[in-house]
């Protein structure tokens, strides 16, 4: 039987997860907004259940080790959120560079009254540099938009090499010479400072740990550019959001672009009367395609580990579990810990 929960709250709290658990539960589907640790595997296993999945990529709010003591499977939803994600970013940029949201905020409040010279002057894009933090899925996604769609040179940082990525900015590069256009390059950084001190546009792609909690702090936002522009499209705390406020403050020509937020769903103070910061309520992967994928691969994470299925071997190819004309293949999409559970792997 599956139960969905009605509550009217949009953050539920460990009691509330509890008491829906109840005494017999064989699994969760849930949110980046619960938290998931010792208390709630520990209630889920009483409860008889054998897997969780977070209906999101991201499960940094999930403590994978305590879901490990108790034997449930976590699993996650890749590779339907890359495109849509790297678009928010490209839009955030966009947005940013153009000064969108404020002109909106201008017409809206009357205040225009014929076109002049300097009226919201923002910056070019084309021939500027794109720095990305974090070139997996996303970031890598995010890089492609904005070299191909606005022709700006890359710069990334990423303990991997970035090797497709890297390849298809040299063919861009090379086409686009062909054609007798400035060519667009790469470069990987061999710091993150670097990325920082050479792009007018930098986006955010890194997962949450210990080692990214407040990767951008005071120093490394004096670090760039004055008239630089960052987006965040990955997880809030990656920034130290109060050492940004007083950095927009002290530099208007300084913008930024925020989809997530240090204490969702709230904003530090001061984050909202900033005119160079545009917000949007952690709505990376808010397309209906990519959010009805999130739901079946989630739903099918916790179906199949009940059905007893092995995992699926390739988390970066999960289109037969999207085709609404045939059944999806009896596997488990994604289970992050399925090397620590011991869980087969399917053949198919
Ligand atoms: C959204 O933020 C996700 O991680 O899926």
């Amino acid at each position: 039987m599956f139960q969905i929960c009605t509550q009217k709250k949009t953050i539920l709290s460990v009691e509330d997860i509890i008491s829906l658990i109840g005494n017999k539960c064989d699994g969760v589907i849930g949110q980046l907004t619960e938290d998931w640790g010792e208390t709630l595997f520990s209630a889920l296993s009483r409860a008889g259940g054998k897997a969780f999945s977070n209906m999101a990529v991201g499960y940094n709010n999930v403590d994978v080790n305590a879901a490990n003591k108790y034997g449930v499977a976590v699993g996650n939803t890749p590779g339907v959120l890359t495109e849509t994600t790297a678009e928010l970013a490209a839009s955030l940029s966009l947005s940013a560079a153009r000064r969108i949201v404020e002109a909106d905020n201008f017409m809206r409040a009357g205040l225009y009254d014929g076109w002049l010279p300097h009226l919201f002057v923002g910056n070019l894009l084309k021939g500027q540099t794109v720095g990305v933090i974090g070139a997996g899925r996303i970031g890598s996604a995010y890089a492609r938009m904005m070299v191909e769609g606005f022709k700006m040179n890359l710069i990334y940082y990423d303990l991997y090499q970035a090797t497709r990525l890297e390849k298809f900015v040299t063919a861009y590069g090379q086409f686009l010479k062909a054609n007798g256009e400035q060519p667009v390059t790469w470069k990987r950084a061999s710091s993150m400072e670097e990325v920082l001190r050479e792009a007018d546009v930098i986006s955010l792609h890194p997962i949450l740990d210990k080692t990214t909690y407040h990767l951008i702090n005071k120093e490394r936002l004096a670090m760039m550019k004055k008239e630089a522009i960052l987006v965040n499209c990955s997880r809030g705390p990656v920034i130290h959001e109060v050492a940004l406020v007083e950095h927009l403050k002290a530099n208007p020509m300084f913008r930024v672009g925020l989809d997530v937020f240090e204490d969702e769903p709230y904003m530090k103070p001061g984050l909202a009367d900033m005119k160079n910061a545009i917000v949007v309520p952690h709505i990376a992967s808010a397309s209906k395609w990519t959010r009805e994928g999130m739901a079946t691969l989630a739903a099918l994470n916790v179906l199949g580990k009940i059905k007893g299925y092995p995992v699926w071997s390739d988390t970066n190819r999960v289109e037969p579990f999207l085709d609404e004309k045939s059944r999806p293949p009896a596997a488990c999409p994604s289970i992050v810990n399925s090397k620590s559970l011991g869980l087969p792997v399917s053949k198919l």
